[in-house]
């Protein structure tokens, strides 16, 4: 029995080295091979290949990324377990990316880069961080992760999930009635939801208006979710006043978008967090290993919930 990892060969070999060493039972392929789809029992991928059925004894498979989105969940059988990827590699590098993202966007780092393209030599009014409300849309991994490095700035810490959470230092918002009051008090707000049909586009006009005026997003969560319109609406009326984007819908945006040449955006090519070889081979054999110990895998989506 096996595990197929279908992603590109650099990070393959990666994977295969570390797999030879610490799961020598467990035969190792890479999708440019030949191999009897009988053995796979492991698959690793970012989509779900159409035809995944044929691997009949697939148990489980996992995404190369922190999402699950991109799956197609009507062709993976019922009994297959479904994990996201929970890698040390992604959590550091979201950690970065936000601590990055709610400093430039608190230090007006958009707004000196338009005054530096005008040659224009002016210091602008920044509160403290005590006086800059960090609020977060989405309360898994990821975001306790980001919210853990930037507790030592001070920042009054805030977060809103589904579900109720509890979270030392971070006050707790949970489901759509707490919604509005959250945003009330966000003057930057993070989005690190999944994706899923509740959050698509749940970054529309209706929920910039909670906003306080001159609020500020940090968008790490999937293109999708912004209504692209309604952000430049909000932006254009003061209403928002930068946002700083590593997701976009579609990845990249056309050719003369407004996103691009918009001077209160600043756009990243969806690098925020990316998937490292070394750390997620690690991962994903400690998860096999719980598989095979009948525990649950770290990362297992609740398929009924999606993510
Ligand atoms: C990137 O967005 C990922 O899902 O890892």
């Amino acid at each position: 029995m096996g595990f197929l990892f279908n992603s590109d060969a650099a990070r393959g070999a990666v994977f295969r080295q570390i797999f030879a060493r610490e799961l020598p039972d467990l035969e190792f392929y890479h999708c440019s091979e030949n191999i009897d789809s009988d053995k796979v029992r492991y698959l690793l991928t970012w989509n779900v290949p159409d035809d995944v059925s044929r691997y009949r004894n697939l148990e489980v498979l996992f995404s190369i990324g922190a999402g699950v989105d991109q799956f197609k969940p009507e062709i993976i059988p019922d009994h297959v377990k479904v994990v996201r990827m929970v890698e040390d590699g992604i959590i550091r590098m979201m950690q970065e990316y936000v601590v990055l993202g709610v400093l430039a966007l608190h230090r007006e780092m958009l707004a000196y880069r338009e005054q530096q393209r005008r040659a224009m030599w002016q210091a602008l009014t920044s509160p403290q961080t005590a006086e800059r409300r960090v609020g977060f849309l989405g309360l898994g991994m990821l975001a306790h992760a980001a919210i853990d490095r930037l507790k030592p700035f001070g920042f009054p810490l805030a977060a809103w999930s589904r579900s109720k959470k509890l979270v030392e230092g971070v006050t707790c918002f949970h489901g759509e009635d707490q919604l509005a009051g959250f945003l009330m008090e966000t003057d930057i707000l993070v989005c690190l939801l999944p994706l899923t049909e509740q959050t698509r586009g749940i970054l529309n006009a209706r929920l910039f208006s909670f906003l306080p005026t001159g609020a500020r997003l940090l968008h790490v969560g999937r293109g999708p979710q912004l209504d692209q319109a309604a952000l430049i609406e909000a932006l254009d009326g003061g209403r928002l006043a930068a946002a700083i984007l590593d997701v976009t819908d579609p990845e990249p945006l056309p050719e003369g978008h407004a996103l691009w040449s918009h001077p209160k955006v600043m756009i990243t090519p969806h690098i925020a967090s990316v998937t490292q070889p070394h750390t997620a081979a690690l991962s994903v054999i400690e998860n096999i290993r719980r598989h095979r110990a009948g525990k649950s895998p770290i990362g297992l989506v609740d398929r009924t919930r999606g993510y």
